[in-house]
């Protein structure tokens, strides 16, 4: 009666992974439970996935080969483009199909971006060659018939470059999600696993210091400006307080992402029988929209909202 917030499945997005050249999916062994897909497989995830009630799903690609400039991400025969074509025939319509607009799942050095050579000589990532590449992405992810792309590569300026693109490609109506306050965390460990991607150096150039709570509004404030219609703070639970003060003044609804080393700290700790899994599931996603997120990506989505859908013993629902 005094609850104050709840969750309900159509707050909940699922990321996937599907990988190039699977017959069967593959579970991913810093992720118990969470599965590399293959083309087959996906389209059973993305049905559950609306059969239970979820927003959407957030698809990753995982190409057979990488190089430089990540070609497979901008190929329409690409992994994660045939996903989104697939992704969107099986959701039919009763979910929304998202997909990661990032460079790092393509390259071959593993940054979110191409690289050039600064002053010393050292690799460095190339901030507006990069927008190039952002936008023949968005334009092949947007033919693909992706409904909302997920800008998570922190370039500066990514999301005015792609809005414009898409709109004078004719797609007005494809959705942008900025990752506004994307954090350097060491908490997207294991999606390395997950993406089967070696990062040489750190992200530490074009994604946040932990340590700037402030910074966020500025990033968030230019991503609104430049078109953003959905604005992420990642990761959710060790970024709270920064989720509350963004969700206190976004103009637009505010998503959080529930990154990959949240759910392995949990389902390692359950494991154990350290911590009752369910519970700590069921809090950790009421905490984060309790803290303000509109939207919660989170890889437990789809049993999430099943529990939500079981009756309470007066039999109402929650
Ligand atoms: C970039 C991207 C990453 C994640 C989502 N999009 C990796 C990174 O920025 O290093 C991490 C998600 C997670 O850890 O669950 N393509």
């Amino acid at each position: 009666m005094a609850r104050e917030v709840r969750v309900h499945p159509g707050d909940l997005v699922l990321p996937v992974f599907v990988k190039e050249g699977l017959t069967e999916p593959v579970e991913i062994a810093s992720m118990p439970g969470v599965l590399q897909h293959s083309r087959e497989s996906l389209r059973r995830a993305v049905s559950e996935a609306a059969d239970a009630g979820l927003a959407g799903v957030m698809l990753f690609g995982v190409p057979a080969v990488r190089d430089a400039v990540g070609s497979g991400a901008t190929d329409p025969d690409g992994i994660l483009n045939l996903a989104i074509a697939d992704a969107v025939e099986a959701g039919g319509g009763r979910l929304v199909v998202m997909a990661d607009l990032c460079l790092d799942e393509f390259t071959d050095h593993g940054h979110c971006g191409v690289l050039r050579t600064n002053a010393a000589g050292e690799p460095v990532v190339d901030n507006d060659a990069t927008l190039e590449r952002y936008v023949d992405m968005a334009l092949a992810q947007a033919r693909a018939g992706a409904h909302l792309l997920g800008l998570s590569g922190m370039m500066d300026d990514q999301t005015g470059a792609v809005r414009d693109a898409l709109d004078e490609a004719g797609f007005q109506d494809v959705t942008l999600l900025a990752y506004a306050a994307k954090y350097a965390s060491v908490f997207y460990g294991p999606f390395r696993d997950a993406v089967e991607s070696t990062l040489t150096g750190d992200r530490m150039t074009y994604q946040m210091d932990p340590a700037n709570r402030r910074e966020a509004a500025r990033e968030v404030a230019l991503d609104v400006e430049q078109g953003a219609d959905v604005v992420m703070v990642k990761p959710a639970l060790p970024y709270l307080d920064v989720l509350a003060d963004v969700a206190a003044t976004s103009a637009v609804p505010v998503a959080a992402y529930q990154v990959s080393g949240e759910y392995a700290m949990i389902e390692a700790a359950a494991a154990n029988g350290w911590i009752d899994r369910r519970r700590a599931i069921e809090e950790s996603v009421l905490a984060i929209r309790r803290a303000g997120a509109d939207l919660v990506l989170t890889y437990w989505a789809t049993e999430l909202a099943r529990w939500l859908a079981e009756p309470t013993p007066n039999g109402s629902t929650r």
